[in-house]
């Protein structure tokens, strides 16, 4: 086993275990993170002491183990708050669908929901469940609204279960989970410091009171970069259009509705922006007139006199000494040959680039990167795991042009 964390750089995680048989496969897990000097400190939920001694997990991690959210013992006081303070993550596995519906609507019944609800850390978790639980609707619903939230879903996969039958729902193997665990502690905040301004969503150019111009865009991919630029630890500005979405925890929502507003928020921003990342889908034209009356309906033709929006990536990329910049492109048909003529237009160094009939509104896309060095493909993807792999190459860019700018 490869070991990743050094002794020096000692991490904290929280390893939060519910009720399910995949419990005793997350003794073996403790006693991996601790042998690879991670400080484990374990908390269960009533039900996984029914699957697993608590005095197990006491014994591989060297640490009293949190049960109950009553105790009034003086070295529990408010552990629902102090136990994920210093925590550099919470690691929730395995993740029974009733864990999950709970911290899916903000309850904190016990110790272990409680403590994730009053965190200010990541937290991970490992799914484990019979496969008509994980298929079912309300679990399907309840993990899109943690992905949304910035929880990290680590599987589940496929194969036999506990209970006999085949399908989704067993709990990523301890290997798996081990090697998540350590790559996210160390790539954890990469971008520390670093102000990164993000836009999403659409943009809506009215007609008149009642009607506009829009674009098909959910506002799903910029949420998800944003929440990623937070997770690796830059400060956020999220400058957004309409959409129907719970903004990420980020330093600063800044709420849109046309092109203009956009603009105008991006250019009040950008002199303390490092790098700026343009996901929205601008409406390319706004109404030259819009009529301060609803339009009345008749029979005759109507002819709309429209107006080129500014480009605000094109603005922001051609400033003397321009943020890091990165555009996305939305295309129906050749990705290559159009994203390679966008990033050349707009002066990008990274364009990534979806076919717009498989990504709009959708949960999921594979996106591909366009840089100097060529193309990146990264397969089909939840948009937040997505977003995590475009942050860690932005990043990987930006230090490396930073690098050479100071050889210069
Ligand atoms: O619409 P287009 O395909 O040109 O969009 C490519 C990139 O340019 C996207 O990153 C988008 O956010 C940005 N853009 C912009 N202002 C516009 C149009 C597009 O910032 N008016």
């Amino acid at each position: 086993m490869t070991i990743l964390v050094s002794a020096e750089s000692a991490k904290r995680i929280v390893l939060g275990v519910t009720g399910g048989v995949a419990a005793y496969k997350v003794a073996e897990l403790a006693r991996l993170l601790t042998q690879n000097a991670i400080e484990v400190q374990t908390v269960m939920t009533e039900a996984a002491c029914q699957f697993i001694a608590p005095a197990t997990f006491q014994s591989l991690t060297g640490r009293p183990v949190y049960t109950n959210l009553w105790e009034t013992n003086a070295s529990y006081n408010m552990a629902h708050i102090h136990l994920s303070r210093d925590a550099d993550m919470i690691l929730v596995a395995p993740a029974s669908a009733d864990f999950i519906a709970k911290i899916a609507n903000g309850l904190a019944d016990d110790l272990l929901t409680a403590l994730c609800l009053a965190r200010d850390c990541q937290l991970l978790i490992a799914p484990a469940m019979n496969r008509q639980m994980w298929e079912h609707p309300a679990t399907q619903r309840n993990v899109s609204r943690l992905r949304q939230d910035g929880v990290r879903i680590l599987g589940p996969a496929s194969g036999e279960q506990a209970c006999g039958e085949v399908g989704m729902g067993r709990m990523l193997e301890v290997d798996e989970l081990l090697q998540t665990v350590q790559s996210c502690l160390l790539s954890n905040r990469q971008l520390a410091g670093k102000n990164i301004l993000v836009t999403a969503g659409p943009t809506y150019e009215a007609i008149d009171p009642v009607r506009g111009i829009t674009n098909k865009s959910s506002g799903k991919m910029g949420y998800a970069v944003a929440q990623a630029a937070v997770e690796a630890g830059a400060s956020v500005t999220l400058v957004s259009g309409p959409t129907c979405l719970a903004p990420p925890m980020v330093n600063k929502f800044l709420p849109v509705v046309s092109a203009a507003d956009m603009l105008q928020a991006v250019q009040a921003e950008i002199s303390h922006t490092d790098i700026f990342i343009s996901v929205a889908a601008v409406a390319d034209y706004r109404s030259v007139n819009a009529s301060q009356q609803k339009i009345k309906k008749s029979d005759k033709q109507l002819t709309l006199e429209l107006h080129p929006n500014p480009d605000i990536l094109m603005w922001v990329a051609s400033l003397p000494e321009p943020p890091f910049c990165v555009g996305f492109a939305a295309e129906t048909d050749d990705l290559e040959q159009n994203a390679a003529i966008k990033r050349a237009q707009k002066k990008l160094p990274l364009l990534a680039a979806n076919l717009a009939q498989e990504t709009i509104g959708s949960d999921e896309s594979e996106l591909v990167l366009f840089d100097d060095n060529g193309e990146h493909v990264l397969p089909k993807a939840p948009k937040i795991e997505q977003a995590r792999r475009l942050i860690n190459h932005v990043q990987l860019l930006y230090y490396q042009e930073h690098q050479q700018h100071e050889k210069d």
